[in-house]
């Protein structure tokens, strides 16, 4: 790639910037029990940054009390983002994060904060991530202020007591809830 010459501060200097291949590969992780819009928005931040994003949705099969199954979620995230491409990735593990970013070459994790109450369990994470895998980074980006109180467990318990969840969901994940909750009232029928 040509050496490109750019002027910092008024000095003009030559400033390489890195091959495509050569930039971090960057793993969205989290339980995604649904996507929100407060997620999307951290993904989209997270393209500005880095050329790939993976979102990996981490399940425990043993103790997994999600409302949807590992796949449903890998399905609404590729749904969300279907306008970004092969640059959005999503995928599903369980284990610890740290060997999936391993398995998959990345470098970074990326987590969004909303709150300075998010602050404490991210910080825990993090240092926990950090003593296992020293050279993997985790990136922190802020959740845009619409959604500061968006978060994927209000919006389950929301939707299922009938609440109003439009704007915080993508409306196909509005369309999800409304099956769920018709296939649990059913359920509930036949007893
Ligand atoms: O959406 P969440 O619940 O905030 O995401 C938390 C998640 C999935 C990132 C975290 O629980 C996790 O990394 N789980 C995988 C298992 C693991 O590595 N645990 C140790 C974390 S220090």
């Amino acid at each position: 790639m040509p050496t490109r010459k750019r002027s910092i501060g008024g000095v003009r200097s030559a400033v390489k910037p890195p091959p495509a291949a050569d930039a971090p590969t960057a793993v969205y992780p989290g339980s995604f029990d649904p996507i929100t819009n407060g997620h999307i928005d951290i993904i989209r931040r997270a393209l500005r940054v880095f050329p790939r994003v993976t979102v990996a949705v981490a399940y425990n099969p043993n103790k997994d009390a999600a409302m949807f199954t590992p796949p449903e979620r890998v399905a609404m995230i590729e749904q969300a983002l279907a306008d970004v491409g092969d640059r959005v990735i999503a995928d599903s593990f369980t284990g610890l994060l740290v060997d999936y970013a391993e398995r998959i070459g990345a470098q970074v994790l990326i987590r969004g904060l909303r709150a300075v109450s998010d602050f404490e369990y991210e910080f825990q994470m993090t240092m926990m991530n950090r003593h296992l895998k020293p050279k993997i980074e985790t990136v922190f980006m802020m959740a845009g202020e619409q959604y500061f109180y968006t978060s994927s467990r209000l919006v389950k318990e929301v939707a299922t007591f009938g609440g109003d969840v439009r704007n915080l969901v993508p409306d196909f994940v509005l369309d999800r809830f409304a099956e769920r909750l018709a296939r649990k009232s059913a359920e509930k029928r036949r007893g």
